[in-house]
């Protein structure tokens, strides 16, 4: 406790400075006014706003999101308040001066939807970056878009030269290698400020052996999984992105951080900031100030004082 004065945890996401690098996962406590002012008075060090959509939505039907010991699945459906909404609380959010950013994610249900939200978000004042979110699984009828390489590339053909605050995207999942090579190569020829590695593993199964039912309602039980049972392919995606991107382009980590254990290891990976989903489901706001605490005690064990000392640094054998 002493030291920890003597170990930042500050970072920078492109130009964009942080004084904490762990913040919320979208879609975790951050739909409502009440979640994204509990995000701005917690230790997180920026604020993430919910997917956002043109229109309100009312979601899916619940139960639609369920936790077990080692994760959690869901199927929201994208319920938001709607873009005028994040649009206007970025006022709200930069008269609370909380030295931290505000990023909007951006989930629109068709290319010209996400070229009006972001044409919208930028003239918006108070928005310090904005989270395209290539990755939802949860649309019945709605394919990943990070999953169709040739749509990236138009949705990014459309959007990059429109974008004026740092703009990332938030990629699904990958699981082989030639797709980290495919998509580290289109990401490269892009502006981008950030990559965020993973969104939920689309379409697990979890049921109740008890009740021989599902847990979820939407899609016949299938939904998106988070927490430890994802954690090791949240770390393989921020490192082969790490390795592949070109640096300007930050990691950001997502993906089974419930310590800061689990924090250190995605930045040891080479991610710049990292998000929390599920743990902050479970924990709520008090789990920044918790996960931080840990990581500085880890960094102080090591002899680190800040996270550029060991970030990427990760060695093979
Ligand atoms: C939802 C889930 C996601 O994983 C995502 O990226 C966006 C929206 C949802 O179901 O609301």
């Amino acid at each position: 406790m002493e030291n920890s004065t003597t170990v930042s945890l500050s970072t920078q996401i492109g130009r964009v400075a942080l004084p904490v690098c762990l913040y919320n996962a979208s879609g975790a406590r951050c739909t409502t006014a009440q979640d994204l002012l509990a995000l701005a008075q917690s230790g997180a060090g920026a604020v993430l706003s919910k997917s956002s959509t043109m229109q309100f939505r009312e979601g899916n039907p619940a139960p639609r999101y369920y936790e077990t010991t080692l994760g959690s699945i869901n199927s929201m459906g994208l319920p938001n308040l709607g873009h005028e909404f994040y649009g206007q609380h970025a006022q709200v959010h930069a008269a609370l001066q909380s030295g931290k950013p505000y990023i909007v994610s951006v989930s629109g249900l068709s290319l010209e939807e996400n070229v009006s939200l972001i044409g919208f978000y930028n003239e918006a004042a108070g928005i310090d970056a904005i989270e395209l979110n290539l990755s939802c699984p949860n649309l019945p009828g709605k394919p990943q878009t990070g999953y169709d390489f040739e749509q990236v590339q138009h949705v990014l053909d459309a959007v990059c030269p429109l974008a004026k605050q740092p703009l990332g995207v938030k990629l699904p999942p990958y699981f082989d290698i030639v797709h980290f090579e495919q998509m580290a190569a289109i990401l490269n020829r892009y502006p981008l400020a950030f990559v965020t590695c993973i969104n939920s593993v689309g379409n697990g199964l979890v049921i109740d052996a008890h009740t021989e039912t599902v847990v979820i309602k939407p899609k016949n039980g299938f939904g998106g999984l988070g927490g430890d049972y994802v954690k090791p392919t949240a770390l393989a995606n921020v490192h082969a992105f790490y390795r592949l991107l070109r640096p300007e382009i930050g990691v950001i980590g997502c993906g089974g951080v419930k310590t800061g254990q689990d924090a250190f290891e995605h930045i040891l990976c080479g991610a710049v900031a990292v998000q929390i989903g599920t743990q902050l489901m479970r924990e709520d706001m008090p789990v920044f100030a918790r996960i931080a605490y840990e990581l500085q005690t880890i960094m102080q064990q090591k002899g680190y004082t800040r996270l550029e000392d060991f970030r990427g640094k990760l060695r093979y054998l």
